[in-house]
C-alpha cells in the first residue's frame, strides 16, 4: 500500500529584486512514493530540494505543478486530520519547540489540539516520553533549558504522540553534536517498519543504514530511485557513483557531515544537472532523460536509454 506519492511535482520560487524577477525551480517533475511501513531516504547535497519536498509532504508548501497524494488523495483535500496523520521533525529542535512550554506541555499540545481526553493524554505523553528516553526528571522543565539532544528527543516525541501514519524527518541529527547523534539515530532505527518515514539526509551512509529505498536528488531533479542496499553497493547514476567514490571509509555514526569531497558543478536547466561533471557526458544530456527501469530500480540517465523507458 502506498502512503505518500509525489506525482510530477515542481516548485517554482520567484527570486531576484523588484525589476529583475527570475523563476527558480527548487524541484522539477519529482515523482516517487513511500509505501506502508517503508523508510525512504531523500538523499542530496545542500540546495538539492530535500526540505522543499519535506515541506510539501506536510503541506507547508503547495506544488506549483503536479500533485502530492496521501493515500491516493490530494494532500490538500484533507482537513485538520492531516496534521494528525502526517508529522514532521525538523533539523533544528530549538526552532520547533516553544521555549516557554515544559517538556510535558510540548508533547501534550498536539493531543489537546485534536481533543484527546485527559486520561488518554497522560497515558500517551508519558509513554512516548519514556520511549524517547527523556528522563522523567525533565518532564516539568522548560524546553529552553534542555540540551540539543534532549530537545530533539522531545521534538520526536511530539511528532509521534498522535501516532501518525507518516513521519517526515528533515536532517534530524545534522544540527546536533556528534556525541548525541547516535542516540537519536537509534530512535529512528527502532521506528523502522513501524510507520512510513521520509528521512531527509545529505549523508549517503545514513541513508543506506536507515532506509529501505533511496531517492537521489540533485539540483531539484530525481536521478535515481533504488533499494538502499543496492544503491550503496552499486549506484546506477554517475552522480551516485561520484558520491560513493567520494566517501571516506568511516562508520555513519562517526561522521557529522557527508562526503568531504568537493561538490560537483551542477546545472539548473532543461538538461541533466550532473552533465558538467559527468565522465559519460554525451549531447543527449542537454535534455533531461525520461526514467528508465533497471530491474526494480529507476534511473534518469541516457547511459541506460537502450533499456526500457517507463511511462
Ligand atoms: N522560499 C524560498 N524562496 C526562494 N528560494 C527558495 C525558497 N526555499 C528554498 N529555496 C531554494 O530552493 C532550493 C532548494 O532548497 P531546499 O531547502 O529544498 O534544499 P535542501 O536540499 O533542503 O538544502 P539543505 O541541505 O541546505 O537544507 C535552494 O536553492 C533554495 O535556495
Ligand atoms: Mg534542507
Amino acid at each position: 500500500m502506498e502512503v505518500l506519492r509525489f506525482e510530477r511535482v515542481s516548485v517554482r520560487f520567484e527570486t531576484g529584486g523588484l525589476f529583475r524577477r527570475r523563476a527558480f525551480w527548487a524541484v522539477r517533475e519529482v515523482s516517487f512514493w513511500v509505501g506502508e511501513g517503508e523508510t525512504v531516504a531523500l538523499l542530496g547535497e545542500s540546495g538539492s530540494g530535500k526540505s522543499t519536498l519535506g515541506r510539501l509532504a506536510v503541506r507547508l508548501l503547495r506544488p506549483t505543478e503536479g500533485r502530492v497524494l496521501f493515500r491516493g488523495r490530494d494532500a490538500f483535500s484533507y482537513g485538520k486530520e492531516y496534521t494528525r496523520r502526517v508529522s514532521m521533525v525538523f533539523q533544528d529542535p530549538a526552532a520547533s519547540l516553544n521555549p516557554r512550554y515544559t517538556v510535558w506541555e510540548a508533547v501534550e499540545e498536539p493531543l489537546l489540539v485534536h481533543g484527546f481526553p485527559k486520561p488518554q493524554r497522560v497515558e500517551r505523553v508519558s509513554r512516548v516520553l519514556r520511549w524517547a528516553k527523556v528522563d522523567e526528571s525533565l518532564w516539568r522543565r522548560k524546553t529552553a533549558s534542555l540540551s540539543g539532544g534532549q530537545k530533539q528527543r522531545v521534538a520526536i516525541a511530539r511528532a509521534l504522540v498522535l501516532e501518525p501514519e507518516l513521519l517526515v524527518a528533515d536532517e534530524p541529527t545534522s544540527a546536533l553534536d556528534l556525541s548525541v547523534q547516535y542516540g537519536i539515530l537509534k530512535l529512528f532505527e527502532s521506528l523502522k517498519g513501524r510507520l512510513s518515514t521520509l528521512f531527509i539526509t545529505h549523508d549517503l551512509r545514513l541513508a543506506a543504514k536507515l532506509a529501505d529505498r533511496v531517492v537521489l536528488l540533485l539540483a531539484g531533479r530525481v536521478l535515481e530511485v533504488s533499494p538502499a542496499r543496492e544503491f550503496v553497493r552499486s549506484p546506477l547514476h554517475p552522480y551516485g557513483v561520484f558520491l560513493l567514490e567520494s566517501l571516506p571509509a568511516k562508520s555513519p555514526f562517526e561522521r557529522r557531515d557527508a562526503p568531504a569531497a568537493k561538490e560537483p558543478r551542477t546545472l539548473r536547466d532543461d538538461g541533466c544537472p550532473f552533465r558538467a561533471a559527468c565522465p559519460h557526458y554525451r549531447p543527449e544530456c542537454e535534455v533531461f532523460p525520461p526514467p528508465v527501469e533497471v530491474g526494480n530500480r529507476l534511473v534518469f540517465c541516457h547511459l541506460y536509454s537502450d533499456r526500457r523507458v517507463v511511462e
